[in-house]
């Protein structure tokens, strides 16, 4: 966090609010006004336990709200088992939209191939979905 606020700069860094916290056991998260956008890459994987999971999305629709938008990129389901030497729990888009539920409507999804700086590759899927206005 401190990398990408020195990269932004104090004028750009300024602007935003940063916020260290456990999206398993949100102590601060769960307190902010509701979200235009959830945008996580490579975080969610790394949640192997049902319950760190149910907490996760449970953080996620307190959050975002109605017409909003999440997108998630984590481990595709035929991808690697780990990722920075930690084992990580892989997804299809099924298993997102089962997670979201229903009022939350998929847009997009494709799969990509990111390569890391050493060159390895990861597969990862993308995915964009949009909350009911229900
Ligand atoms: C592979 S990095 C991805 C970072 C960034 N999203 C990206 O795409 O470059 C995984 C990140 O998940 C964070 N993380 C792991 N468990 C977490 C948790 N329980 N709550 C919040 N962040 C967590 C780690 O601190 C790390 O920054």
């Amino acid at each position: 966090m401190e990398a990408l606020r020195q990269r932004l700069g104090h004028k750009k860094s300024k602007n935003i609010n940063w916020i260290v916290d456990d999206l398993c056991n949100s102590q601060k998260l769960h307190l902010l006004d509701q979200v235009d956008l959830w945008h996580d890459r490579a975080v969610l994987h790394f949640f192997l336990k049902p319950g760190e999971q149910d907490a996760y999305f449970k953080l996620l629709k307190h959050l975002v709200k109605e017409n909003g938008y999440v997108i998630i990129a984590a481990f595709n389901y035929n991808g690697a088992l780990k990722c920075s030497g930690l084992p990580v729990h892989r997804y299809k888009q099924e298993m997102l939209e089962d997670k979201l539920g229903q009022e939350f409507l998929i847009k997009r999804s494709f799969n990509y191939t990111y390569t890391n700086p050493t060159g390895d590759t990861r597969e990862y899927i993308y995915t964009l979905f949009q909350r009911d206005a229900d």
